[in-house]
């Protein structure tokens, strides 16, 4: 360690900002957000500096004299004249503060760090003055990892910390903690909802068992399977997780974010073969929260476009476990900007609709899907289909009859996101030809309308040119 960190309480300290420029704009906005009385001295103080400043802090438009630093706790010299820098971080030291010289090492007591404010929660990073640009890239990683309502939960914590102090033995305090900020009270306040967590808090500090065994559920997404599609908050809450319980669409590589010791219950079912029931499920979920945990649904793409997610979150409300959604993105999407083409892209559609391939009691091959095919025959914009693999032919020659015209571009993405991604494209007439020709097997989408025109894909004749088994081309 080159320089100790230490946290100075500077509210309502004075310190003093020699310079009337952007430097001592920038050290004025720190000293500001640490509430500081702050005098900013200088003959020339730019405009920038004097507006923004104006009725914050104490604008000095003259030269400094020694007994401007009297009582400063710190003191920032922020002055191109190196002399000058020299004699004021001279006087300021003198009369006892900690000096700060811009772009002067030699003449510093302290740095300022790379900051991250969040209320009561502060992380400071300092290089020591060897790589700022590299301590503020490791902020923005830093950053991005913390929750966003961290000085929510650090509020909430220290109001109930005298309550713990009265109930708790002092040997057991700190285990009390330590499994509150990783448990399942501070993952309701986490997610916005305080007023349960007050009232769990209340029941865990009062000793009501029954009531602390009451866990909370995320429904996450998970994204079409890059794992950095995923959304910051959906990768902060896999890593809280005590268990998961996933679908087939989630890829390994979002698995291995999750904490080593939280279990992984794979609850996926592929078209008609569900491994686990639905209400299976549900009841897990239900018991798993009951026990305390912090349970998170993993689901591929959107958990609420074709995932069920509805389904589900009806059913833990009914049982009264509090639940949270975290959207993902959903396939079409993640797809779509994978082909490079926009599915509302103005020059060909004005409206994208997502429908279902798959029959809704129990999968694609039990039966047709139940479409108003009337309907989206007549829309000329852009349809998704999600699970619609096993019923291309159905699915083309439905619209086909109902006025859609078979030249309509199609694009199938198999896998799309993923390393083994497959684009194939072609017209709305020989869909299943595609199809089969590209060996799609899903999981796949299917767009159909003009957008589809733009997908960067291999058409029928791109496919005849290569190796001949769907194999060949998958690994390929
Ligand atoms: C049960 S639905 C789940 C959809 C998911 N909730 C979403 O928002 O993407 C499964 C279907 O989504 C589509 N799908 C999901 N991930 C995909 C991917 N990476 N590439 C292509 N299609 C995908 C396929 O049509 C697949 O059969």
């Amino acid at each position: 360690m080159y320089r100790f960190p230490a946290y100075i309480d500077l509210q309502g300290r004075h310190v003093v900002i020699i310079g009337g420029g952007g430097a001592a704009l920038r050290k004025a906005r720190l000293m500001l957000a640490a509430h500081a009385d702050v005098s900013v001295i200088w003959p020339d103080i730019e405009p920038d500096t004097r507006k923004e400043l104006d009725g914050q802090v104490s604008i000095i438009a003259r030269e400094p004299v020694d007994t401007d630093f009297k009582s400063a706790r710190l003191a920032f010299i922020a002055i191109e004249d190196v002399d000058a820098a020299r004699r004021w971080a001279g006087v300021a030291r003198d009369a006892g503060a900690l000096v700060n010289t811009v772009d002067d090492p030699e003449l510093c007591d302290f740095n300022t760090p790379s900051i991250i404010d969040r209320g009561r929660l502060t992380v400071a990073i300092s290089t020591d003055g060897a790589g700022p640009v590299f301590g503020r890239a490791l902020r923005s990683k830093i950053e991005a990892m913390l929750p966003e309502r961290a000085d929510a939960l650090l509020e909430f914590a220290s109001s109930y910390r005298e309550a713990v102090k009265g109930k708790i033995a002092w040997d057991d305090r700190r285990s009390f903690w330590e499994a509150f900020f990783v448990g399942p009270i501070a993952a309701q306040v986490l997610a916005g909802d305080k007023k349960h967590a007050h009232e769990a808090m209340l029941s865990v500090i009062n000793g009501k068992e029954e009531k602390t065994k009451i866990g909370i559920v995320h429904i996450v997404g998970a994204g079409p399977g890059d794992p950095e599609l995923l959304t910051l908050k959906a990768f902060r809450i896999i890593q809280s997780a005590d268990v998961i319980l996933h679908d087939r669409l989630v890829s390994d590589e979002i698995l291995a974010l999750a904490r080593r010791d939280a279990d992984r219950l794979y609850v996926g079912k592929a078209k008609a073969n569900h491994a686990v029931p639905q209400e299976k499920i549900e009841e897990r979920m239900i018991e798993l929260a009951r026990e305390g945990k912090i349970v998170v649904r993993l689901k591929g793409g959107d958990p609420m476009v074709f995932g069920r997610g509805g389904e589900e979150l009806d059913a833990l409300r009914a049982a009264g476990i509090r639940a949270f959604v975290t959207p993902g993105i959903t396939a079409a999407t993640g797809c779509a900007a994978s082909a490079g083409m926009a599915l509302t892209h103005r020059d060909y559609a004005q409206a994208v609709t997502f429908v279902t391939g798959h029959a809704k009691d129990g999968g694609e091959s039990s039966g047709d899907p139940d479409l108003d095919w009337v309907a989206l025959a007549s829309l000329k914009n852009t349809l998704v289909i999600y699970m619609g693999v096993g019923k291309a032919g159905t699915i083309a020659s439905n619209l086909i009859s109902n006025g859609r015209a078979p030249a309509t571009p199609v694009a199938v993405i198999e896998n799309g996101t993923r390393e083994n991604e497959i684009i194939i494209k072609g017209s709305l007439g020989e869909l299943t030809s595609l199809i089969d020709a590209g060996g799609i097997a899903g999981p796949a989408l299917i767009v159909i309308g003009d957008v589809a025109s733009l997908a960067q894909g291999k058409t029928l004749q791109n496919l005849a040119t290569q190796s001949s088994t769907p194999q060949e081309r998958h690994v390929a």
